[in-house]
């Protein structure tokens, strides 16, 4: 690395007249840690550290840390690592997504107001990943994402368990009566036993997924689990590879491009990834003023393969993916359908690194683009005078029968609402019925959180009833797994059509024609537009954190980041 390119300590100093005092002042403060001179001197790589004793996925992170600093002083840098705040998915309320703008926003500013050279970003936990891409990205200072790794399987009597699909299914099986309460409580203590992001491919994973194919975590580190030898020698190499780009700087918008989005939206499809992804990976984007429109990801979807058996779509879990060959193995099979030329933090393209030797793939995990899981994408959007803006679904996850099907509307008005009733045995209610909540979308005050997953109800439940059509503006854990029709935008609480549905509606969900439609006539819609109002508690009766977000949110198909974050317009 050459340090001419590099300014340590004294990058962004405020000049107040006499520069040379400023860069006294700052190293003799410095000093005060306990540096030595010639060390002062070194180029500085951040390191954003997103421990938290309330983010469980996050618990390694000292020991990945120290790998990390390793990394850097190898590559000649100096590290020094600074918190930002951690979102620790299940520990938040009202729900983590409120809070990945506010970390994606104190990561951009740490990066921006304090003296470093390049920046290694450690993430893991659904939203934190995002949120430190997205802040990455509007800094534009060099970084490397470094993913915690997924947590290894656990085992219940014969059963693999892994969270938090198997959460899910034994909950399932509990709320049916097939589970006993003691053997839920067994389960419970067995669910999440290791450090790392969820087992399976939820959220977490996807975005690891995703930062690698957008180039910015160091190939063939996504998969890597949490506890596993590979993963510090990762965070050895992340630390390195950023002190390594000092010296001639790859930043963010070369790395975070058109084609690299573009890809990233291909490996998405061929995970079967989660749904939370579409929203996060818009956001990110957004950021450098790339858009992701919804009638895309559809085109993307008709010729892109599911390629990948793991939970919550298949079999497998994410140690398994990581043995089979990971997202070098996703990337090698997509490759006729990728653009090469993208590059990544070690500077090379896409094209380069598919060269290289792909080892060994395990076909019961990855399949082949000649025999796929499924001939079209994961993720499908719908739209129709439902859902103007667009919703999605995951085809892959979701029960085929009900792809084609008319339904009378049961409607449940608010969280509140839907917890208070779903389970009453008076609630009118059959199999064949299309549940639908409303305003549990971004600005609702709820934050549009995972609640998009509507219970079946327990009567139904206790019929063996697994699947229905379920419809609503909110999200769904990457985790979960049913006929759930999401983000509706724009979403009921701002007025979208979803706020116009009555309970005996009958709506039309066709995923072959890609429409979600309420068939009851204009006139009707008018009137009952007519009589609705909003129920939202105004901005300027909100303080804090929160009147920002309720001013500021965009919908689901801008990818919920904040309207002033958004890239000033070039005049
Ligand atoms: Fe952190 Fe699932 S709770 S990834
Ligand atoms: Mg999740």
């Amino acid at each position: 690395m050459d340090e001419q390119d590099a300014q340590g300590f004294a990058r962004g100093l405020t000049n107040y007249g006499d520069k040379d005092f400023s860069v006294y002042l700052r190293n003799s403060f410095a000093a005060s840690m306990g540096y030595s001179r010639e060390v002062l001197k070194k180029p500085i790589v951040g390191i954003a550290n997103s421990f938290s004793g309330f983010n469980n996925c996050h618990r390694h992170f000292p020991e990945l840390l120290e790998a990390v600093k390793r990394g850097v002083l190898l590559g000649g840098g100096l590290p020094i690592e600074f918190p930002t705040i951690s979102l620790g998915e299940v520990f938040l309320s009202p729900t983590s997504l409120k809070f990945r703008n506010l970390m994606a926003m104190d990561t951009e500013e740490m990066i921006r107001a304090q003296p470093m050279d390049a920046v290694v970003l450690m993430g893991g936990c659904d939203k934190t990943v995002p949120a430190q891409l997205m802040g990455a990205a509007s800094a534009d200072l060099p970084a490397v994402q470094l993913v915690a790794g997924p947590m290894m399987t656990s085992r219940y009597g014969e059963e693999r368990l892994g969270a938090c699909t198997d959460c899910r299914r034994f909950w399932g099986k509990y709320r049916a009566g097939e589970v006993s309460a003691e053997q839920i409580d067994d389960i419970e203590g067995r669910l999440a036993t290791t450090s790392g992001t969820c087992a399976v491919m939820g959220t977490a994973s996807t975005m690891a997924c995703i930062a690698e194919t957008l180039g910015m975590s160091l190939p063939g580190t996504a998969a890597i689990p949490a506890v596993h030898a590979d993963r510090l020698r990762a965070a050895e190499a992340s630390g390195r590879a950023a002190a390594q780009m000092i010296g001639s700087p790859i930043r963010p918008s070369q790395i975070i491009t058109e084609k690299s989005v573009e890809n990233a939206l291909r490996v998405l499809l061929a995970l079967g990834g989660s749904t939370n992804a579409i929203i996060h990976l818009t956001a990110i984007a957004g950021r450098l003023g790339i858009k992701i429109s919804l009638d895309r990801l559809n085109a993307l979807s008709d010729d892109t393969p599911v390629l990948v058996n793991l939970k919550p779509v298949g079999a497998h879990y994410m140690e398994d993916f990581f043995f089979a060959g990971g997202v070098g193995a996703v990337l090698r099979e997509l490759r006729p359908l990728l653009h090469l030329d993208t590059i990544s933090v070690t500077g090379e393209t896409l094209g380069d690194r598919l060269e290289q030797d792909p080892g060994y793939i395990d076909r019961r995990v990855i399949a082949t683009a000649e025999a796929p899981l499924e001939p079209q994408g994961g993720l499908v959007a719908l739209f129709g005078n439902l859902a103007p803006r667009g919703a999605i679904l995951k085809r892959s996850a979701a029960d085929k029968t009900l792809f084609e099907k008319e339904g009378r509307a049961v409607v449940f008005s608010s969280l509140e609402d839907l917890a208070a009733r779903v389970d009453d045995p008076d609630l009118d209610i059959t199999a064949d019925d299309i549940m639908v909540l409303q305003n549990a979308g971004p600005k609702s005050a709820s934050g549009m959180p995972e609640a998009g997953y509507l219970p079946i109800p327990k009567k139904l439940s206790a019929q063996g009833v697994k699947d229905m059509i379920r419809i609503s503006d909110a999200r769904m854990s990457g985790t979960a797994f049913g006929t759930i029709i999401l983000h509706v935008a724009p979403e009921a609480s701002t007025g979208g059509p979803l706020a116009l549905v009555r309970n005996g509606d009958r709506i039309r969900l066709s995923v072959s024609g890609k429409r979600i439609e309420l068939l009851v006539d204009e006139d009707e819609l008018a009137r009952r537009r007519s009589e609705w109002s909003s129920p939202l508690v105004p901005p300027e009766q909100r303080r804090g954190y929160d009147r920002l977000y309720a001013s500021e949110v965009l919908q689901a198909d801008e990818g919920c980041d904040f309207a002033f974050l958004q890239p000033i317009a070039e005049s």
